[in-house]
């Protein structure tokens, strides 16, 4: 196995592997986690995600990395970076998202692996700008982008195509964060 393994405080941001299918497939088939996302998945269809992420590593150098948790060893879900590229005016873009097993929310897991993450963005790749985009009515999210230092400004929200006009998810807000933002950030 190649490419970046990340290490936080609590966390290690690392590849996938075999054993992480099967807790990844309960949290991708929990109605909490996929509220503001596209929906419950099957087992065969958390399988393919992670061989789709797998598959982003190998070609870019980037994924969304598993996110085990150092104590215990356990698959908390993912965070990571992504490519955006669906005819919206900010593409093409790299993004940064997450998703964590809603038992271990509220203790800040998601944002010290999105901190690592942009790091890697930043400092590894070197890119100049890290967008995040979710439906708008998804407060937790956003809430992980603020922390991290990303901003929202209204003119760059938009309707996701991928959900049919009137869809109560249709309107997605942007944040964006810049190398030079990201610096100011960490060093405060
Ligand atoms: C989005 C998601 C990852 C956010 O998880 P989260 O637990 O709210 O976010 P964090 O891990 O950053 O934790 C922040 C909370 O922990 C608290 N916290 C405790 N210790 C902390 C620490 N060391 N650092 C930061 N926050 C800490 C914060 O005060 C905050 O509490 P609050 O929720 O009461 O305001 C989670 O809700 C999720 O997986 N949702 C489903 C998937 C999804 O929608 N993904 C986004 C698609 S775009």
């Amino acid at each position: 196995m190649t490419g970046p393994t990340l290490h936080t405080p609590r966390l290690v941001l690392r590849r996938w592997l075999d054993r992480d299918r099967k807790p990844f497939a309960r949290i991708n088939a929990d109605p909490e986690v996929m509220a503001f996302r596209f929906g419950a998945l099957t087992r065969r269809q958390s399988d393919a995600l992670v061989d789709e992420i797998e598959t982003s590593f190998e070609l870019r150098g980037f994924g969304l990395w598993a996110v085990e948790r150092k104590r215990d060893g356990r698959l908390l879900g993912f965070t990571g970076l992504g490519t955006s590229d669906f005819g919206a005016s900010f593409c093409p873009a790299v993004d940064i998202g997450w998703q964590l097993a809603p038992d271990v929310w509220g203790q800040g897991y998601a944002t010290e692996g999105a901190v690592a993450a942009l790091g890697f963005a930043f400092n590894g790749l070197e890119l100049e700008e890290v967008v995040a985009h979710t439906t708008r009515l998804n407060k937790r999210s956003r809430a992980v982008m603020g922390r991290i230092g990303m901003t929202h400004s209204p003119v760059d929200d938009f309707d996701a195509p991928w959900y049919r006009p009137g869809h109560p998810k249709r309107r997605f807000v942007l944040y964006r964060v810049t190398a030079t933002e990201w610096r100011e950030h960490v060093a405060r």
